[in-house]
């Protein structure tokens, strides 16, 4: 693998972990994290967080009626939903809203994205990553790192600790986000929105997104192949140092995310058999994991610093094997997830507005 200069900030995390890794965990003040918390980005969002306060207290039945579209109703609560075709329905539901994208890209591009929906995933390597240098040195002094999806325990089905663990998500201020979302857009190929519509299943744009700063070591609940949940999802990363076999590779089946037989089974079956640690976002183990590997390629994302990567981790996915020394540092976003009902309106309009527009 082609040698590329690390970042200077790089270098001074893998320094810290080797050396301490206390200092990468500890507690900032919190004085960045207060002042935007009263944002208005963060009003608007309060719709959403009480809509997720009432789905928390509602009894399992009801969370299966009312929310059976809802990206947030991972899997059905109770056993007699999980033995219908509910969860196949709804997940056929999204891969047809969601196929409504494609309704609206150029005929230039048409094929490639096609490609991009149907695979689950999308890359494009980054030239030069220099400017997000001084971001990545900055957000370790003053974000407090979290475990955030990466927890170190849930292994084989045990809520037990992973020995070697390690996992610390630092979020980005909000005018550093916003750096980071111009420095992608100057950055990342003209065409590139169309591929990130169609892998969150609706049209969309690198536009007030959240990133994070992950350092990860060994395995954690990542490292299972799962789905995050039944309705597409679009999650980015970018390798900000060289990741070879031994360095946690993100690994994708390609074209799980369309397969909505088997990933409603597979669901379905964590439900009924109270697999309490694999039916929210369905883990795939022994005979199920060798057979989902017999079905579907996996695709295993080894590259170079600046790789950016996009998937839709409604598809089965996974942290690759981890089995060198250093610890995996990548910068992480997800775009803003959305139910049936959103992308079906959204990609409906999204429709209209290019008929209109090829129509003048
Ligand atoms: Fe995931």
């Amino acid at each position: 693998m082609e040698n590329k200069r690390k970042l200077n900030s790089i270098e001074k995390i893998e320094e810290m972990f080797a050396e301490d890794i206390d200092l990468l965990q500890s507690g900032k003040s919190h004085t960045k994290k207060a002042l935007e918390k009263i944002k208005i980005k963060q009003l608007l969002s309060i719709p959403s967080f009480l809509l997720k306060k009432i789905y928390k207290v509602l009894p399992g039945v009801l969370k299966d009626i009312f929310f059976w579209s809802s990206v947030f109703h991972k899997a059905p609560y109770s056993k007699f939903v999980a033995k219908t075709k509910y969860d196949e329905f709804r997940t056929l539901l999204d891969i047809k809203a969601s196929a409504l994208i494609l309704k609206s890209i150029p005929s230039n591009t048409l094929d490639q994205v096609n490609n991009t929906f149907n695979s689950g995933h999308y890359s494009y390597q980054m030239r030069d990553i220099t400017e997000l240098d001084s971001l990545i040195n900055e957000v370790i002094s003053y974000a407090t790192p979290s475990h955030a999806g990466a927890r170190p325990y849930f292994k084989d089905g045990k809520n037990s600790a992973i020995e070697d663990s390690f996992s610390a998500y630092y979020n980005f201020s909000e005018s550093h986000c916003n750096a980071i979302t111009s420095f992608l857009n100057e950055t990342l190929e003209e065409d590139f929105r169309y591929y990130l519509s169609a892998i969150a299943g609706y049209k969309c744009e690198l536009k007030n997104i959240s990133y994070s700063l992950g350092i990860v070591y060994g395995e954690n609940s990542n490292s299972e192949m799962h789905q995050d949940t039944f309705s597409s999802i679009a999650k980015g990363f970018i390798y900000l140092q060289n990741v070879d076999l031994r360095g946690a590779p993100f690994e994708y089946l390609e074209g799980s995310y369309c397969d909505a037989s088997f990933r409603s089974y597979q669901t379905n079956l964590g439900v009924v058999n109270s697999d309490i640690h694999s039916s929210g976002s369905t883990r795939l183990r022994g005979d199920k994991l060798e057979e989902a590997l017999r079905r579907y390629h996996l695709k295993t994302f080894t590259g170079h610093q600046g790789l950016f990567i996009l998937a839709n981790t409604a598809g089965y996915h996974r942290k690759g094997a981890h089995n060198s020394l250093s610890p995996r540092i990548t910068l992480n976003f997800e775009v803003k997830r959305k139910g049936i009902f959103s992308k079906f309106l959204i990609n409906i309009f999204a429709l209209i507005k290019f008929k209109l527009i090829r129509a003048i």
